[in-house]
């Protein structure tokens, strides 16, 4: 059984490069910020530090969940929390199942926080984990939060996938009243409606990133590992991360902090997510196909270019931080627009 979770972890990241490299990444095409031609802006001033709850973050880039477990998934997590520290960006690890089953694959996620000491890292488990589990996988890290994954989408199209999801916000509540970090609720690439943003916080989540469709598939990586039987014509399923992303914070307000993530390619696209009004965005597949393909060198390029388009936009958009951009107009068209209406959510 573990060696089958270990050759899907190797599989996931195979075919998610695969899939990758024929990506658009272009959900973000149907919001625009507004132009300030008279912006008051010094770029020196600029600040893009945010918050989620209680933790500082100096920079609203996260590196996503993905790996641990097996070697591959060390060197991984080894070279990203290198970048998180010399950039000071929170970073989460890959889901730490396999390393509550197997404790030889528990090196794999500890080197986050040997190689970090002092950084923001989130731990990561599905939303079948019992309590005692969480509260391993948060120790097994020191972690500041912990991530609870929600990917229906995935496991049903996977042979070896949970067919029962019942329990899911139950068990969830149950986790965050009995762990002493903040819980951080995430999809995986399907996106999160209203309805269940507004669950989420009833059930006491303070955090929620929305993990919408446009970047990474997973129901796409099942199937090309599934070779026997495939569900190619439901690979379209769930909601792209704008829509997800102004439906959450449209709906719980000033009740949770929401994460951008799903498809984020620039900085231009999270400047919208922190316009739109996201705290804080995260990036996961673009980033591990730029680490894997190029190395680490050009992984730190590409971020540090992230942070300075998101500092160019504000300054374009004459604004000093991420809660003046909040309050900058932001126009919302196409099939966007068109979601947004069918669903009575103003914008
Ligand atoms: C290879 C790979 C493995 C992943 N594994 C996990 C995981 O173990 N737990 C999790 O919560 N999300 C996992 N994800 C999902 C990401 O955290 C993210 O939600 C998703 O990929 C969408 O973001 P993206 O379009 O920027 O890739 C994984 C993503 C990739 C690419």
């Amino acid at each position: 059984m573990d060696g089958k979770r270990k050759q899907r972890k190797k599989e996931h990241i195979k075919y998610s490069m695969l899939l990758e490299k024929m990506l658009q990444r272009n959900v973000f095409n149907d919001i625009t910020i507004l132009h300030n031609c008279l912006s008051q802006v010094n770029l020196k001033d600029v600040d893009l530090s945010s918050n989620l709850q209680n933790i500082k973050l100096t920079s609203p880039i996260i590196i996503n969940a993905m790996t641990g477990g097996m070697k591959k998934g060390e060197i991984i997590n080894r070279k990203l929390s290198e970048i998180a520290k010399k950039l000071g960006l929170a970073m989460a690890v890959g889901s730490q199942t396999i390393a509550l089953k197997r404790p030889n694959s528990i090196r794999s996620f500890k080197v986050v926080r040997e190689i970090n000491p002092d950084g923001i890292i989130f731990a990561n488990l599905g939303a079948d984990a019992t309590v005692e589990e969480a509260i391993k996988a948060v120790q097994m890290i020191d972690a500041d939060a912990l991530q609870i994954h929600l990917n229906v989408p995935q496991e049903v199209m996977m042979k070896e996938g949970r067919r029962n999801f019942t329990g899911a916000i139950n068990n969830i509540s149950e986790i965050i009243r009995n762990i002493n970090v903040p819980v951080i609720v995430k999809e995986v690439g399907f996106g999160i409606a209203a309805e269940e943003a507004l669950t989420l916080v009833e059930n006491g989540v303070k955090i929620i990133d929305v993990g919408g469709t446009g970047g990474t598939n997973f129901m796409a990586i099942e199937n090309m590992r599934n070779k026997s039987q495939t569900y190619k014509h439901l690979q379209d399923w769930g909601i792209p991360t704008p829509i997800s992303l102004i439906e959450a914070v449209k709906t719980v307000g000033n009740r949770a902090d929401i994460i951008s993530s799903g498809g984020l390619k620039n900085g231009l696209d999270a400047a919208k997510s922190l316009a739109l009004g996201a705290k804080a965005t995260a990036f996961a597949g673009s980033f591990l196909y730029i680490l894997l393909k190029e190395g680490p060198s050009s992984l730190e390029k590409h971020i540090l270019k992230i942070e300075k388009e998101i500092r160019y936009i504000m300054a374009m958009t004459g604004v000093k931080n991420i809660e003046e951009l909040k309050q900058r107009p932001v126009i919302v068209q196409g099939n966007t627009f068109q979601w947004l209406k069918c669903r009575g959510i103003i914008i």
